[in-house]
């Protein structure tokens, strides 16, 4: 199990001063990657031009462009709700970027309550994501929002 006060730490020390977002961005995707078990892909999705866009990550490569509402991602920033998927292949409008994909979790990041992005996990397991991973990770967005997301 993922030990995610210990992760929010160091995302903390990692981010914090640095002002540059991309490589914020690229350093939180690689720690959490790293850091959890049975995943095959994890990174973020960030709102452009009215869409979301493919940002920095870890994993295959993936799809550029979700429109809101589409897929697990759209549906978090339609919703503006966490969206834990015990089996995507059940979830209406699932987009199969890596067929390796059974479950998924993808959290709404915000600036000033408009949600700029997402943070989009995935894992080759079915359920993978409890509501303790769920609620760690929402913590680690939530400092996400503190030091990279404040202007
Ligand atoms: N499966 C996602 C698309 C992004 S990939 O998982 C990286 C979705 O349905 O929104």
């Amino acid at each position: 199990m993922t030990n995610y006060k210990e992760l929010t730490m160091q995302l903390k020390a990692l981010t914090e001063g640095i002002p540059y977002r991309t490589a914020n961005l690229a350093n939180a995707a690689a720690l959490v990657y790293h850091a959890m078990e049975d995943l095959n892909w994890a990174g973020f999705y960030l709102m452009e031009d009215g869409q979301l866009v493919l940002g920095p990550f870890q994993g295959k490569t993936a799809c550029i462009m979700i429109p809101v509402g589409k897929g697990v991602c759209g549906a978090a920033v339609e919703t503006g709700r966490t969206q834990r998927v015990e089996d995507v292949h059940l979830f209406p409008g699932h987009i199969a970027c890596d067929s390796a994909s059974n479950s998924e979790l993808v959290i709404p990041i915000r600036r000033g309550g408009e949600i700029v992005g997402v943070l989009d996990l995935d894992s080759p397991s079915l359920g993978r994501f409890t509501q303790e991973d769920q609620e760690g990770l929402e913590e680690f967005v939530a400092v996400l929002e503190q030091t990279v997301f404040t202007d």
